[in-house]
């Protein structure tokens, strides 16, 4: 894979590992496209690195996911690369195996859907 020139979007993109990857990717010479659902934490991305683009987004959200695709599709249809960074982790007891209908939601949707 070429490493550089690339339009990237990373998901989850403002923080943690999504943020060292778009770190690295910006110093290679790629135009990193961000998304994550706290504004605050996009913006401060931006603000350090002023050529990130950034989108609101919750994956969890299927009209959400829609939208970004509609959005990538029409403003950046030159995005090659997808980084499904994006993720939830809970802690759980592995004895009881108890999860809420809420948790097995936001982990389906977050995990297994969060292609686009
Ligand atoms: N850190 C580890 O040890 C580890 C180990 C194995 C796997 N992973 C996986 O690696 C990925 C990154 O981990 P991390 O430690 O860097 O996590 P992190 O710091 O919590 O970052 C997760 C990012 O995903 C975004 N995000 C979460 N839910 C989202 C949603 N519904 N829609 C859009 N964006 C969402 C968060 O932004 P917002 O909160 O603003 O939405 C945040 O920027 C995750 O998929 C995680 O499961 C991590």
């Amino acid at each position: 894979m070429n490493l550089s020139n690339n339009k990237i979007l990373i998901t989850g993109g403002a923080t943690g590992i999504g943020l060292g990857l778009t770190e690295r990717f910006i110093k290679e010479g790629n135009t990193v496209i961000i998304c994550g659902r706290r504004e605050s934490a996009l913006k401060e991305v931006a603000a350090k690195f002023p050529q990130v683009i950034t989108k609101v987004c919750d994956l969890a959200n299927p009209a959400d996911r829609t939208e970004l695709f509609d959005w990538v599709k029409a403003n950046h249809p030159d995005t090659n690369v997808l980084v499904n960074n994006a993720g939830i982790q809970n802690w759980m007891d592995v004895r009881l195996m108890i999860l809420t209908k809420r948790q097995v939601r936001k982990l389906r949707s977050t995990l297994l859907h969060r292609c686009i």
